[in-house]
């Protein structure tokens, strides 16, 4: 059995894309599968913790040991995080989380032949839910974001963890094509206010267990 690094501990992980609707039959997404929210979650529960896995729409089997909360919107999301930080020690947010969605969801299909044009979608910012866990005074947990980049990846993964203060973040070159969305491997940076520390390609299975003693030794140290 693995070292219970995360004994007695409660940790909250989001996973997944979140999911805006336009109208009744479409909506604004992205490619994220959920395998490594979910791998982290797996990994979480193996170390002792007992684990919230809040789950974007994926097709995944929840890991054993874990409580899953299904979402689909960002506020959603938001809602059932907030929730869960009020009673947790550590969170996580590997969900790739929509950054705009539709100012209006239409009640029925829009059409073209009413006139829509090019300009058809107005979008509006959706919260950010790390940053907003992470801007609690009261009842804040150890914060780590991840950070999805296709170029200059930690000078931006490093500048998402001072402006989301947050206490460590998990820098993602997601235009390698080994690793980032969909792929059953990854390869990640990890960033905090002491330094880099690099996790060089593996499983997303194998990753998720490195993190989760890295967090662990980061977060809890004695
Ligand atoms: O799900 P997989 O297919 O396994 O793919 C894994 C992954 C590539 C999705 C994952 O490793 C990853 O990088 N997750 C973060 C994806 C992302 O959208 O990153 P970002 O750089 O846009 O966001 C930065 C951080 O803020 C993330 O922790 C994100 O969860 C969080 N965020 C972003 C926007 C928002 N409105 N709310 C948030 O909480």
């Amino acid at each position: 059995a693995p070292q219970q690094l995360l004994a007695g501990k409660k940790v909250t992980i989001t996973a997944g894309p979140t999911r805006e609707a336009l109208d009744p039959v479409r909506y604004l997404s992205n490619h994220s599968s959920g395998k490594m929210g979910f791998a982290i979650a797996a990994a979480a529960a193996r170390a002792g913790a007992e684990v919230t896995l809040i789950a974007g729409p994926v097709r995944l089997a929840t890991p054993a040991g874990v409580k899953r909360v299904d979402v689909v919107s960002t506020d959603d999301m938001l809602a059932a995080a907030e929730q869960a930080a009020d009673d947790c020690d550590l969170f996580i947010a590997a969900a790739a989380v929509v950054d705009f969605r539709p100012a209006v969801v239409a009640a029925q299909k829009i059409k073209k032949e009413d006139g829509n044009d090019s300009d058809v979608l107005q979008l509006v910012k959706n919260p950010d839910i790390v940053a907003t866990i992470a801007a609690r005074s009261d009842k804040r947990p150890f914060v780590v974001g991840f950070a999805a980049e296709t170029e200059k990846v930690t000078e931006h993964a490093e500048s998402k963890l001072t402006r989301k203060n947050l206490d460590m973040i998990v820098a993602n070159d997601v235009s390698d094509p080994e690793g980032g969305f969909n792929s059953d491997r990854n390869a990640v940076i990890v960033i905090d206010r002491s330094g880099q520390h690099p996790l060089p390609a593996a499983l997303k299975t194998e990753l998720a267990a490195e993190l989760i003693a890295l967090i662990a030794a980061r977060a809890f140290a004695k």
